[in-house]
Parts: structure tokens; sequence; C-alpha cells
């Protein structure tokens, strides 16, 4: 992720830039620094490994670095292990351009081999450092201005980027340029401030610039000049940050939906832990007697959207682990369908809001048929868990972003618990198994936090992808349960048409969709199904389609075929879609975010749907 701040002023730089890089720390923090200017001199450059209190520490909170002239950076490593040398800033050999960077150059390497054919040597990893001495270069090739050799460097660069560079010879400027990576800039009393959010400078000003994609600035002491590729002068309207009570809650991520993904493991922890009870899943408290659960003949899993998609998945984990028939039904075809219901059967409704008016309808109609009905609901008090005869709260909080995700996942839990449980409870599965089972659930939260740690390769993916007509999602078993999930999110927030089949049913017709250069995402977590998945992945790929695999770790093989691969931890197979959902939801997040999409509010949708 990383995040940048840059301050041009009459205060001491060091301080300020301290302060903003402490609010965006949850942007990374395996390295930080600072590069300062004081007039003509050289800049003074302090980096330091780890938290951003070392490099506090280094520069006694920034009183030892003097200069009113600055830029500084806290990093969440991409290329290059955290450390110091591939902390930023970084700067070109002879020290004239010195910068820092978020985002990630894609073609890095490439230019990387062009610099060192030119004389230019690396000290570092990361791809940070090729840009700026590929902006070096051009300021000595054409002999122009900064704003000429950022521009030329621009136009070679692929990727992201929020960029903030210092010239020697312009000790009283900053430059910064963007392209997909946040950048705000801001201005007040004769003061200048940069930043990759609002927090890092609200104390300072509310009054900020949003630089476009593709844009450059000249930073002076109170003063803002953009520029385009063409190096135009251009016009940016100065917008006033007036913070309602919900841009506050974001906690400085750019989308709730973002902030949301990151909320999964504490959702699904404390899901969990409501369900267990002495060291043991034990669902005695929603009220159904274990006679009751016993005596199920039938399972009926009713609900809409995402929510029906952790019902698909649950009728895996149920028929398995408890040994009960499942039917997964969508709310709106379940109201008005006639269905010989079984007797003894539990009606399951899942929602988060709890107020889906379908899912709701559907309740009722399984209440006139004197069938048990249990609410899956995550909204304290909401329709559904006022009506259902039990109620098994999901954990994830408020959540706000249209497209669900934490609830998602809290809603998955909660389902395992209940397979989980019933199984113990019908004697499917004994109390070691269960404590096993336990086990695994638990390890859950650690396991998304790595995935969410690994999230920059997924971004630099979407941003090649992200002009896809048509994404097709194939997976067996349970793997097809979450393409649902992947295939919904990335529809919903990236209007990307998309579809999710069971790997073996696409030859039963859609295959003929597959054409040169189609995106197909495989899911193949469940280990028993992984060979059959494969050769579904051959025979699209022999049709020209690109395709990407998500797999877990020890799954190698999967690059063999794969054109792109990422990992997700290894767990249980039946709970390994509590993980493989994560990638898909971050996928179908900046898939959005790259095609510059609302992502919190996609068109035509709302949160709860209370209408049929
Ligand atoms: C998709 C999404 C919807 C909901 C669906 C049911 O991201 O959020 O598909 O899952 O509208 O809503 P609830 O769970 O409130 O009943």
């Amino acid at each position: 992720m990383c995040g940048i701040v840059g301050f041009n002023g009459h205060h001491e730089a060091a301080a300020v830039l301290l302060d903003g890089l402490t609010k965006l720390e949850y942007r990374g923090y395996d390295s930080a620094g600072i590069a300062v200017r004081d007039g003509s001199k050289d800049a003074t450059i302090v980096k330091a490994k780890g938290r951003l209190d070392h490099l506090k520490e280094k520069t006694d909170n920034g009183r030892s670095v003097i200069g009113t002239c600055g830029i500084g950076h806290t990093r969440w490593a991409t290329h290059g292990e955290p450390s110091e040398n591939n902390a930023h800033p970084h700067c070109s050999d002879d020290g004239n351009v010195i910068g820092v960077h978020n985002g990630i150059i894609e073609n890095y390497q490439e230019l990387k081999e062009k610099l060192l054919r030119n004389g230019y040597t690396f000290y570092s990893e990361t791809d940070t450092e090729v840009a700026i001495k590929l902006v070096d270069y051009y300021y000595k090739k054409y002999l122009g201005t900064p704003v000429d050799a950022i521009n030329h460097a621009l136009v070679r660069i692929r990727g992201s980027y929020a960029l903030e560079l210092m010239f020697k010879e312009y000790p009283d400027e900053i430059y910064a340029a963007r392209k997909d990576s946040p950048m705000i800039l801001g201005v007040a009393d004769g003061e200048s401030f940069i930043a990759s959010d609002v927090p890092a400078i609200l104390k300072h000003t509310r009054t900020v610039y949003y630089i476009g994609n593709l844009q450059m600035a000249r930073v002076g002491k109170g003063e803002i000049t953009f520029y385009n590729l063409d190096g135009d002068e251009i016009e940016i309207e100065p917008k006033t940050i007036d913070w309602d009570a919900e841009a506050a809650e974001k906690s400085g991520y750019e989308h709730f939906m973002m902030k949301e993904i990151h909320e999964q493991p504490k959702a699904v922890a404390d899901t969990l832990h409501s369900a267990v009870k002495d060291g043991k899943i034990d669902l005695a408290g929603l009220g159904l007697t274990e006679e009751e659960i016993r005596e199920l003949q039938q399972i009926y899993i009713v609900a809409c959207g995402s929510a029906y998609h952790v019902g698909v998945a649950a009728q895996y984990t149920i028929e398995d682990l408890a040994d009960i028939p499942v039917r997964v039904e969508l709310a709106s075809e379940f109201r008005y369908r006639h269905i010989p219901l079984a007797q003894n059967a539990l009606v399951i409704i899942i929602s988060q809001s709890g107020e889906t008016a379908d899912s709701l309808a559907a309740l009722r109609k399984a209440k006139e048929k004197n069938l048990k009905t249990l609410g899956i609901v995550n909204v304290i008090g909401s329709s559904i868990a006022r009506e259902a005869d039990h109620v098994f709260y999901t954990m994830a909080g408020p959540e706000i972003a249209v497209a669900t995700t934490k609830a998602y996942s809290a809603q998955l839990i909660a389902a395992d618990c209940i397979a989980v449980y019933f199984g113990m409870v019908r004697g499917r599965i004994t109390e070691e198994k269960g404590a096993e089972y336990l086990d695994a659930l638990e390890s859950l939260p650690k396991q998304i936090e790595k995935i969410l740690e690994d999230k920059e390769r997924l971004q630099w993916f979407a941003s090649k992808q992200s002009n896809a007509h048509d994404v097709f999602f194939i997976g067996r078993g349970m793997d097809y349960a979450v393409t649902l999930e992947g295939s919904l999110k990335l529809k919903e927030i990236s209007y990307v048409h998309s579809e999710a089949y069971a790997a073996g049913e696409l030859k039963h017709g859609t295959i003929s969709l597959i054409e040169d250069g189609t995106l197909v995402i495989s899911v193949l977590t469940q280990k028993a199904l992984i060979e059959k998945t494969v050769s579904n992945m051959v025979e699209v790929k022999s049709r020209g389609a690109y395709l990407m695999g998500l797999t877990t770790y020890g799954n190698y093989d999967i690059e063999d075929v794969a054109d792109f691969t990422t990992y997700i931890p290894d767990t249980d197979p039946h709970f390994a879609i509590s993980l493989a959902v994560v990638p898909l939801q971050l996928l179908a997040y900046y898939f959005a975010v790259s095609r510059g999409l609302d992502v919190d509010k996609p068109r035509n949708l709302a949160k709860s749907v209370t209408v049929e």
C-alpha cells in the first residue's frame, strides 16, 4: 500500500512529515523515511526499518533534521524485502533526484535494463529507484525542466503511482505525479501539503486539490501549479473537506468496502467466538433442542444475493458434516413456488440486513407451514431477527458498502458452526473431530490477514485486466459456491459482465463464449477435485482463455497451466472458501477502482432491498 506525505512551507518540515505519516501508518509500516532540504543545501535523508516510531527515534522526533521542504513515506513492501536499503526516499546516483512512491511500476525490469545500459547502477530491489533514475535520465538527456523530465518518464512507465520528487537544482519545490494511486494536495497560510489521504493533512487545511490521473503538480511554498501529460498548465478546482460522520468512519481507507474487507478477520473471529462455549462449538443457546436437531430430515436455506451464495456453500458443509439433506432456495422463488415441504424440516433464512423483502416473505411462508425457522442475521432487532423462531447473530458490525464482504464472511462462519454443531449432536462427527474443525476455524482470521498483506499483486493484476468485457469463474464443489460470490462482486461494482460456472458444466454450451484473451478465473481449493478442474482449465486455455488460478500454497503445478496464480493458506477444505473469497473481493474492488467507479455505491443498487 504505502503512504506518502510532502510539505513545503515555513515551519520545520520533518515534524509535519512525521505527523502526517502517523496518520497514514495504516497504509504500511515495515519501514519509513523522510528527505528534507534546507534551501540549496543537499537534502538530508533518514530511513528506518520497522514501525514509524523507529524513524521518530532516529530523528529525535524530527528535531535533528533541519529544513522546510521535504517528502516522507511509510512503506508496505512490494518489490524488495522490508529493509532500510529498500525504504524510501530513493535517489539518483548523484543525488540529483530524490523521490518517494506509492504504487507499482509494472515494467520496472525493462526500464531498469535500459538504465543499466546507460550507466546507472542500483542499490535497492525497488521499482521506485528505477522510476526515480528514469526521471533523472530524462532530466539530463533533454536538459529541460523537471516537468519535462517527469513527463518523459511517465510516458514510459506502466503501472500505478503517486510520486513525489525533489530536484537538486530546484531546492524550494516538490514535484508530484499521480496515476491510479491516491494523492491529494492542500494549501494554507503560504504552506503546501501533499498526502495519500485526507487525515494526514486535515489539521493544516480543509482546502484540497484532487489531482487526476496522469497529472502533475509543481509544489512551491503555498502555491501549486498543475500540469497535464503534455506539460501544459491546467486548472484544478479546490474542494473543501467537509467531513461527515460517514467519511470519518472510513478510518483512512479510501472506501468502506476496503475497510470492511479488512474487518473480516474480526468479523469472523467475533462470530466464531459467539458460538464457542468451554472450548467447543456449542449452539445450544439458539434454542433448538438436541432432539429437534437429531430429528431433522431436511434443511431449506433461503436467501438472496450473496447471502444465497453462503447458502450454496453451506449446503456442501452441512450435508457433509451433519448428514442432513439441504436445499438452497432463492427467496424470490421460494416465496411463490409450491414446494412439498418436508416435515421435521428447518428453514434457515440468511440475511445481513434482516429486512430483505423476499427473505422476510420466505420466512413468513415457512412459519405459515409450521416449519421451524432459524435466522442468520447481522442487524440486531431487524424484522427477520424478530420474526424467526431462532436467531444466530453474525458479529460483522455495521456494513456500509453496498457490496457485502464482511457480512458474507461472518455468515459463512456461522453456517460452518451450524454444520459442525449439528454434526456433533447427530453423532456424525466425534467431539475430537469437532475440536479439529474448531482449530481450523480459529486459524481463519490470521490466515485472512495474511492474504490481505499480499493484495498489491492483485491490484497489479486487476489494473492489467480491468478492461475485460467478460470474465468467467469456474470451480467444483465448494469452489463453485465461492465463484458465484466472486462473480457477483465483480459485476456489481465494476460493471464487467461475468458468470460463474461449475467447472464441469462449461462445456455444455458456455464454452462457445471463450475466445482469445477471455479471462477465466479458476478456484482450486478442494483437494479431491483439483485435477478435474485443471482439465477444465486446459480445455478453455486451448480455446484462447487467459487463466487466473486461485489455489492453496503448495499447489504450484497450477502455474504450469495458469497465466497468473494467486495463493491462499492451506486449511480444511470445508472452510477454504472463507479464504478464497478474499482475493476475489479484492480483485472486484481493484477492477472497480481501476475503472474509476464509485465502489461503495454501485449504480442501481441499494444496501437493503426492501421491495420485491
Ligand atoms: C451483494 C449483496 C446482496 C445482498 C442481498 C441480500 O454484494 O450485498 O446480494 O447479499 O441483497 O441482502 P441481505 O443479506 O441484507 O438480505
